[in-house]
């Protein structure tokens, strides 16, 4: 077997939440490019359905599953459901959907209940609810790869940040007592804490991001779909638990995500 036999995913199948918009896409047509079949999960049908076509397109079956809200359990269990019915395994999940609008723009004293329950949901109950309802399967086929979506903003604190930082700083330790629990069972779980990768068209701020950058600019989705392929096969059997941060030399710059301009000397 070469090397690069060890990335090749043909015959797996992967379910990506939050597949049809930014980093979900980017992730789902890597692992497809990689052999895989996906699952897309995500509020909005109409994303999910593009996706599709642009799987299909790269010749894997496609199962779109719009109208999924990973905030809700009954909903996450019969999205796995499905997914396992239609698909008849899966391999692979990608925790991906999430954001950091809960509470954006407000103090710490000003964050309501409500912003608290939604950061939290949004980003680290969805993952409990994906990763609790396709365990049980993974078992069954004797083991599988669950990839968990950070941020850099996960191992830091953030100014008037909280609900983003919180809620990603739990999925590193999700990802950690997963690997712990289930490594002899077979089922790897990894973390990707992604830097700043501007995922709507928007010169005005990419450029303004790009003075602040270590490298001069921001990351391009596609530069993280490698690493859900690494992640996802073989060629990372011997990893659990880890989580890798992809940020162009943002964190150990010492630079801020939100854009601090580093100092050429000392
Ligand atoms: N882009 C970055 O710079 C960056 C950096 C670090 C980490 N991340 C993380 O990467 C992930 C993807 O971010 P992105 O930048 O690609 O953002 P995005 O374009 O807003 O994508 C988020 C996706 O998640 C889905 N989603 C959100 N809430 C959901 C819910 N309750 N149920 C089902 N689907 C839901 C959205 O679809 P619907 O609205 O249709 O449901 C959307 O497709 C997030 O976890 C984010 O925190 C991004």
């Amino acid at each position: 077997m070469g090397v690069l036999d060890r990335f090749d995913l043909t015959g797996q199948v992967a379910i990506v939440t939050g597949a049809g918009t930014g980093l979900g896409r980017a992730f789902a047509h890597s692992l497809a490019d990689a052999g895989c079949d996906i699952v897309g999960v995500g509020r909005r049908p109409e994303p999910i359905e593009a996706v599709g076509e642009e799987i299909r397109a790269r010749g894997r079956r496609y199962l779109g599953l719009g109208g999924t809200d990973v905030t809700d359990s009954v909903q996450v269990n019969a999205m796995v459901e499905r997914a396992v019915a239609e698909m008849g395994r899966v391999h692979i999940l990608v925790n991906n959907a999430g954001g950091g609008g809960a509470g954006r723009g407000k103090t710490f004293v000003e964050l309501t209940d409500e912003d608290w329950h939604t950061g939290i949901d949004t980003n680290l109950t969805s993952a409990f609810f994906c990763s609790r309802a396709i365990v049980p399967h993974m078992l069954e086929q004797g083991g599988g790869r669950i990839i968990n979506i950070s941020s850099v903003w996960g191992y830091r604190g953030g100014n008037n940040n909280f609900m983003y930082t919180i809620s990603k700083g739990g999925i590193l330790q999700l990802t950690k007592s997963l690997a712990m629990t289930y490594a002899r069972a077979n089922i790897r779980a990894t973390c990707i804490s992604p830097g700043i990768f501007p995922t709507r068209d928007d010169p005005d701020r990419a450029a303004a991001l790009a003075q602040t950058l270590p490298g001069g600019r921001p990351g391009l989705p596609t530069e993280l779909g490698p690493l859900a392929v690494f992640l996802a096969s073989p060629a990372s059997d011997y990893m659990s638990g880890q989580a890798i941060i992809m940020d162009g030399g943002i964190a150990p710059a010492g630079v801020t995500p939100a854009g601090v301009v580093p100092r050429a000397e000392g």
